[in-house]
């Protein structure tokens, strides 16, 4: 009919993002399309489309003939296996998926949406930033999009995906949401690309090293998870949101996952080696504990002395945060303290219990790691623990030494139930640097030091350097056979399910950053 031509021929043209060319580019760099993307993400047929037809209301620079109904992004919402979420989608055809004021405007009252109703927002961004004709209206943008992140922050999740390049403003929405999924090899977040980086400091470097998937999952820390393809990043993605709650609200979902509660495994009496110095691998003992194949790493290639991810103990969601002996030997450093930090505040704000295993022998020592903040970042996990109000349940595996001991979930933190292997070595430090200072002098004077050494460590270890001291002061609430962690973990966590502590009133708090 003649009176819906109109309506008609600007849906076809929304449908058409930059156009034929465009969309062939986009294809030709192994990229699918904002729509395409939304069709992949959500279930068939859930999507509602908001905002279809907003256009940019610049004139400058050839902006008036650049009118695309949508400004290059398809925002609305829809369902992940059937629960409601917010999306976006930047439109990379239509001028770079570059941000104008109208552009901006969509995915603020996407977020703004996703507030009220209390369900996640999932950004896809593929974007080359401010869009460089609109000035000043495009900073804005920016700026509004940043606040609603913030105010958005510990009320719904939010999940941002990389799918191609992010240069400029289009970086930070993404770092400050809570978790970032990079693709391999066509996603890149940098505030300046390669150019002006040659042209500011005389570096040459690719888009890869500078700021490409990989260096982001393992040196910047600005990337949880690394996708070898969109289509992995999409199951990333929906393998995430089964273990959050829609809201700070709401409880996190809870999966049958048929696997016994009492099970007792006898293998994990074997795990940890006689030697104490010899490594073993903690993410054995996750995978025994937990129920069966439900440990979901995040930032798996970053900090990984430590291990933090989500898993699933008798159906229910739970945060698991441990130091790896492998690497470092589980040491406390800068990136694995901001990691852990990151991630126990995560999982206390959306309601996620959190369970702590320990084998650390402390902070790192070393001139780089001071020079670093290693105080600053140490006391970002320390702030984390103190403030988590969800249950805390703790395992100390093997070391707890130091102030890495009271870091990692410790009782005066605030654990609610502390368990401990009997192969647990809780001190001040390590028994043979303990001997070799409180008996510097009889080791000085002695014939054979190496012997005496070993004499005065095996003292130390079995006087001081063991669980059962901290039990008899209750700072361990059991000292427990490996083989029965997982039940104990289950009856405990079962028990402080209707946990509920307040905060002092105030404000907010002044983590140190
Ligand atoms: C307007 C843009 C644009 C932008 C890309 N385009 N970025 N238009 N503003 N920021 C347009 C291009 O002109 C081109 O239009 C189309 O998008 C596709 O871009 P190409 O360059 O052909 O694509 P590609 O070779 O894949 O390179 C992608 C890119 C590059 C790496 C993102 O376009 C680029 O470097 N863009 C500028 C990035 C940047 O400096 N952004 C910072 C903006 S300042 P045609 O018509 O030719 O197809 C900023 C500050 C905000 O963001 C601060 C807030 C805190």
């Amino acid at each position: 009919m003649e009176r819906f031509e109109r309506l008609k021929e600007l849906k076809e043209r929304a449908l058409q993002g930059g156009g034929p060319k465009a969309i062939e580019k986009q294809h030709s760099k192994g990229k699918l399309t904002a729509r395409e993307r939304l069709e992949l993400l959500l279930d068939p047929g859930s999507f509602v489309e908001l905002g279809t037809l907003v256009t940019t209301r610049a004139t400058e620079f050839g902006m008036a003939e650049k009118r695309f109904p949508g400004d290059g992004v398809v925002t609305g919402f829809g369902t992940i296996d059937g629960r409601l979420v917010f999306v976006y989608a930047q439109d990379f055809t239509v001028m770079g998926g570059s941000l104008g004021e109208m552009h901006a405007m969509k995915i603020a009252r996407v977020l703004e949406l996703a507030l009220k109703a209390g369900a996640p927002v999932i950004g896809i961004n593929d974007s080359g930033g401010a869009r460089i004709q609109e000035g000043i209206d495009a900073l804005r943008g920016y700026g509004d999009i940043f606040r609603l992140n913030t105010l958005a922050s510990g009320v719904v999740p939010q999940i941002a995906l990389i799918m191609g390049p992010c240069a400029g403003g289009a970086v930070y929405s993404p770092a400050l949401m809570d978790f970032v999924i990079m693709v391999d090899k066509t996603s890149y977040m940098f505030i300046t690309g390669p150019q002006v980086v040659k042209a500011v400091t005389g570096q040459e470097v690719s888009f890869e090293d500078l700021g490409g998937a990989r260096v982001h999952n393992t040196k910047s820390g600005n990337a949880h998870f690394l996708a070898s393809s969109e289509e992995e990043a999409f199951s990333i993605l929906r393998a995430l949101l089964s273990y959050l709650p829609s809201n700070s609200e709401e409880e996190p979902p809870v999966v049958e996952t048929g696997d016994d509660p009492n099970r007792m495994d006898p293998e994990l009496d074997e795990i940890v080696p006689d030697d104490p110095k010899k490594a073993y691998d903690m993410r054995e003992i996750i995978e025994r504990v937990f129920d069966r194949d439900t440990f979901l790493e995040v930032q798996a290639g970053f900090g990984r002395s430590v291990i933090v991810g989500f898993a699933r103990l008798n159906g229910r969601s739970v945060g698991v945060v441990a130091n790896n002996p492998k690497v470092l030997a589980g040491v406390l450093d800068i990136d694995s303290s901001d990691k852990a930090a990151r991630f126990v505040r995560f999982c206390d704000a959306f309601n996620i219990p959190i369970i702590t295993f320990v084998d650390v022998p402390g902070y790192l020592p070393g001139v780089e790691q001071e020079h670093g903040g290693i105080i600053r970042h140490g006391a970002k996990l320390l702030y984390a623990y103190s403030e988590a109000t969800v249950p805390l349940l703790t395992v100390i595996v093997r070391k707890a030494y130091g102030g890495a001991y009271i870091a990692m979930g410790s009782k005066h933190l605030g654990a609610d139930v502390v368990f401990a292997w009997p192969t647990a070595e809780i001190a001040v430090m390590g028994p043979e640097g303990a001997a070799q200072i409180i008996f510097r002098k009889q080791l000085k004077e002695a014939e054979d030091k190496e012997a005496l050494l070993q004499k005065l460590t095996q003292e130390y270890r079995e006087r001081i350097a063991n669980p059962y001291v901290a039990a008899e002061r209750g700072y361990v609430d059991d000292i427990i056979y490996p083989r029965e962690t997982r039940p104990r973990l289950v009856q405990a966590l079962e028990a402080l399910r209707p946990k509920r502590e307040e905060l002092p009133p105030k404000k907010h708090g002044n983590i140190p950053l």
